[in-house]
């Protein structure tokens, strides 16, 4: 690995992430059911109906992982909070279990040095609000906010980061207009809806965290390069409009409290009424943005098609073991787009990473593939960072392999190897190449 933590800035913050559903094991510890148990368990949603039921057992080997994180030689842990584990109908009814463990998980990570950067929601809709329509129902914004008062009156006065919301794109377009992730939607009125009142419940509960005193809130925002398949301009036209459904919706209505031309236009019939006004409470000063960035895509006009009328076009470049292309060059893209939005704020790569066919071979994982990937972001990020955007950290995905939603646990996203049989962990080479590289002296 070329990188060294000597390239970048002191104070620089490195870490890793991971998210609750997809390590924890949602049946275990008290929890209440979330709409991704309910997903999984219709056939033909995820690869072989699996489900985050057991996961890598985290509530039970957390004291482990955190030691990872910690010998690692990062400075930091992104972790989520399941809204089902403490409010297992999704509000009401506290599970003090379950609180109690985040608390314990909070205060392991400072034991460790660890500094604690919490996702408030990272797709574990409880089951009891999803069958009130979830991100469609316009009371998500209030149940939200509740929830996220609820969690940080408990834990926020340790953790150093609050991201309200992780990557809105998946939660609402991919989730409710795609059918790809839980609740399996293909409904454009559901989507429209979803991809406002994401954004409202990410506003209106800022609003209420700043003003129980909460500071250092952010949200999560995932970028995508949407590139045109042609110079044609109908192909121009397509890779636009996806742009504007995949990263300026979220980007402009947060830091411009307005939704870009080129996705009203097939959304706004569908939009809830009356949403002009909530675009003040939704474009909250935020004290920082998290950027996760994994790939482009390329976009072609799909004509005779409803809107968007696009279609996707494999990119030219080396494919990661999901087949997503790795094009590390738009990372930096982002992160200077996003600084341009945001201008001073600080800015987080708060997610990047590859999935690959991991072999344990003599006791050992050799992905090379993803330290090379590792490297390349990384030096994409400190092109960004000499270009002048305010970067501040650069978080991988992710330190253990996990649930990868819909593909199940064949993608393995892992700095650390898990054995889904016996749950033992085990340290690959890009987890020691980044330790190594991460040494205080280096
Ligand atoms: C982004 C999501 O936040 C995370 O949950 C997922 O596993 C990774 N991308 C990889 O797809």
């Amino acid at each position: 690995m070329r990188f060294r933590r000597g390239d970048f800035p002191e104070g620089f913050v490195f870490g890793t992430a991971t998210s609750a559903y997809q390590i924890e094991g949602s049946r275990l510890g008290g929890a209440g059911p979330c709409h991704w148990d309910t997903f999984a368990a219709t056939p033909g949603n995820v690869v072989r109906a699996e489900d985050g039921a057991r996961a890598c057992e985290h509530v039970h080997h957390w004291p482990e992982d955190l030691d990872l994180v910690r010998d690692g030689n990062f400075d930091a842990y992104r972790f989520s909070v399941n809204w089902a584990r403490v409010l297992p109908e999704g509000r009401g009814t506290v599970n003090a279990e379950g609180m109690d463990y985040y608390d314990r998980l909070v205060d392991g990570m400072l034991a460790r040095g660890l500094q604690p950067w919490l996702t408030l929601y990272h797709w574990d809709m409880p089951s009891d609000l999803a069958m009130r329509g979830g991100w469609a129902n316009p009371d998500v914004a209030g149940w939200f906010s509740d929830y996220a008062r609820l969690v940080m009156g408990r834990l926020g006065d340790r953790i150093t980061a609050t991201a309200t919301i992780n990557e809105p794109w998946c939660v609402a377009w991919l989730s409710h207009f795609l059918g790809i992730h839980a609740p399996g939607l293909r409904d454009i009125r559901a989507a429209a809806h979803a991809m406002h009142h994401v954004l409202l419940a990410h506003g209106t509960a800022l609003q209420a965290l700043r003003a129980d005193g909460h500071r250092d809130l952010g949200i999560v925002l995932n970028m995508e390069v949407c590139a045109p398949a042609s110079e044609a301009p109908e192909d121009r036209a397509a890779a636009a409009t996806q742009d504007a459904i995949f990263n300026r919706w979220f980007l402009e209505a947060i830091t411009q409290g307005s939704y870009p031309a080129e996705a009203l236009a097939g959304l706004e019939p569908h939009l809830p009424r009356g949403w002009q006004q909530d675009m003040a409470q939704i474009a909250q000063p935020l004290d920082w943005l998290g950027v996760n960035y994994y790939t482009r895509r390329f976009h072609a006009a799909a004509p005779g098609q409803p809107w968007p009328a696009t279609r996707e076009v494999p990119g030219p470049g080396p494919k990661t073991g999901s087949g997503w292309e790795i094009y590390p060059e738009g990372l930096e893209q982002f992160l200077l787009r996003a600084g341009a939005a945001v201008g001073k704020l600080p800015i987080h790569v708060t997610e990047t990473g590859m999935a690959w066919p991991d072999q344990v071979v003599q006791g050992q994982v050799n992905d090379a593939e993803r330290i090379a990937f590792m490297d390349s972001h990384l030096a994409a990020a400190g092109r960004a960072l000499k270009a002048g955007v305010n970067l501040q950290g650069f978080f991988c995905w992710s330190l253990l392999d996990n649930y990868e939603w819909a593909e199940g646990y064949d993608k393995r996203f892992g700095l650390v190897h898990v054995d889904f049989d016996t749950l033992s962990r085990r340290p690959k080479a890009s987890y020691v190449a980044l330790a190594d590289a991460l040494t205080r002296s280096s």
